[in-house]
């Protein structure tokens, strides 16, 4: 039974503000903006997000938390039953197509299914489920996805053969070859500037409403979009999608890009913490082999290496907040709640609240395999319910194949101290994360800066400061 919102004081707003919502502006929700995660990181801003709100959780009983920004009505729940009721009740009478997300995303996907009414919602979930294949574990066109893969792995093991390392942005380029080529086929894989005007377009996210819109930009990404979708082989998403319904589903690629940049976080994310286990790698490669390899005709479902990527999302969550509106006035306790409230999921507090879970600041990858994680409502980085991501099986697919594949390369992380045993730091810049090949005395030092700002691609000099 959800209670009745309890107004902050202007003192706890204010701390609400500095913790919560100072940091999620300031890295960018829609792409993140590498010196404020760098310093997100320093600060390990995650952890006061999760010390203010346990702090305001138990002092109100876990009630949701009423405050004003702006002309805005918003209340931040505190409870697993609440974000259930939130997510079960979209899109009526909670819409995931948010003030703010209509905002944002009408910069470079002014049609996607997240932003569209009802009426849009009717036509283009059921859409982008077909062209995903959101309810199998391992989609329909896996095969032409992990051969997109091993291409993938094969680049990167020669950048760090010839590197003796890799850093994210190196990680990051070749990613990005790799998305293009599963949404739109083999013959897209270098269209640079498809992902240059998509990441312009979303730094115009990261403001809004307050940014004016660019539409010769955004007509230029729609003119690309179209022209890969229409030549898209059928085994690509985009193809699928084009075959399914030719006129909506230019519009619904958009969104597929941009979310494949929280896939490639995540992947990154999930290889340091392999790289600083030995005996996750080990397991990673091991499953991977067991699995028969390339060649055998259908893909392997890798219930380990997915459990690790949904591990590191749940650590590292890479949808900030979950937002919804009400559409309809709502009763919470015994106060009726107006219509246009914004309410706000804030997924790193969630995802590792110590009271719900054992392992909150643990790698756990078992609770994702033995299904405890999958029935917790508070662990939400797909979301949940009928606006769920339905993304969520070919993310799992493409970042599990390609993370057993690199945890074969004998990387170690710098700085792995701290994430070779638990408690993990609460927040990982994934933009700052370097690999270098494992040697003796990498191993037997705990990792240490293997290549200080010279090593490959390194756009950054090396960052002090622990992860803690
Ligand atoms: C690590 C990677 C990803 C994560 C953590 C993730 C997470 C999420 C979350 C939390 C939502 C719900 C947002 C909300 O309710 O406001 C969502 C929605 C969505 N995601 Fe993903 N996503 C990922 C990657 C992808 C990819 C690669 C695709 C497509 C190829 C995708 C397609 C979608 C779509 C179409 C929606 C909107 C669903 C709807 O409104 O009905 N996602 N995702």
């Amino acid at each position: 039974m959800s209670r009745a919102p309890v107004d902050l004081t202007a003192a706890e707003v204010t701390r609400v503000v500095r913790a919560v919502l100072v940091p999620l502006v300031a890295q960018g929700a829609i792409v993140r903006r590498p010196r404020m995660t760098a310093w997100a990181e320093r600060r390990q801003s995650d952890r006061e997000v999760r010390r203010v709100l346990t702090a305001l959780r138990d002092r109100y009983d876990g009630a949701p938390l009423a405050l004003r920004a702006g002309t805005r009505r918003l209340a931040v729940v505190t409870t697993a039953d609440d974000v259930r009721r939130l997510l079960e009740g979209t899109p009526e009478p909670f819409s995931a197509a948010t003030k703010e997300k209509r905002g944002a995303l009408a910069h470079f996907q002014p049609r996607g299914v997240l932003v569209s009414d009802r009426d849009g919602r009717r036509r283009r979930r059921p859409l982008n489920e077909e062209a995903l294949d959101a309810g199998h574990a391992v989609h329909e066109d896996a095969t032409a996805f992990v051969a997109a893969v091993e291409r993938a792995a094969g680049e990167l093991e020669r950048t760090v053969q010839a590197a003796r390392g890799l850093d994210a942005g190196a990680f990051l380029r070749v990613w990005w070859r790799l998305v293009l080529e599963v949404t739109f086929g083999e013959d897209a894989r270098e269209d640079r500037r498809l992902v240059g005007v998509l990441s312009a377009l979303r730094r115009d996210g990261n403001w809004s409403w307050f940014r004016p819109r660019r539409p010769w930009l955004l007509a230029e990404l729609e003119r690309r979009v179209a022209r890969h979708t229409a030549s898209a082989p059928p085994t690509s998403l985009a193809g699928r999608a084009r075959d399914a319904d030719p006129d909506e589903a230019p519009g619904q690629v958009p969104h597929w890009l941009f979310a494949f940049d929280a896939a490639g976080a995540t992947t990154l994310r999930a290889l340091a913490v392999a790289a600083a286990r030995p005996r996750v790698r080990d397991r990673l490669v091991d499953e991977l082999g067991a699995s028969g390899g390339p060649g055998e005709g259908t893909v392997a479902l890798l219930p380990y290496g997915r459990a690790c990527v949904l591990e590191a999302v749940r650590l590292w969550p890479t949808t900030l907040a979950v937002l919804r509106d009400s559409t309809r006035e709502t009763r919470w306790g015994d106060v009726t709640v107006p219509p246009g409230t914004g309410f706000v999921v804030v997924s790193s507090f969630f995802h590792r609240d110590p009271a719900r879970l054992e392992h909150a600041d643990g790698f756990a990858p078992e609770a994702w395999l033995d299904g405890r994680a999958d029935d917790d409502w508070s662990l939400v980085p797909f979301s949940g319910g009928p606006a769920s991501c339905p993304g969520r099986n070919v993310v799992l697919l493409v970042a599990s194949h390609l993370l057993a594949r690199l945890a074969g390369l004998g990387l170690a992380v710098e700085r792995g101290q701290h994430l070779a045993a638990d408690p993990l730091p609460c927040t990982v810049d994934h933009l700052g994360l370097r690999f270098v090949v494992r040697t003796a005395a990498a191993i037997v030092g705990g990792d240490r800066p293997g290549y200080g700002g010279t090593g490959p691609g390194s756009a950054r000099p090396p960052r002090r400061g622990g992860l803690r």
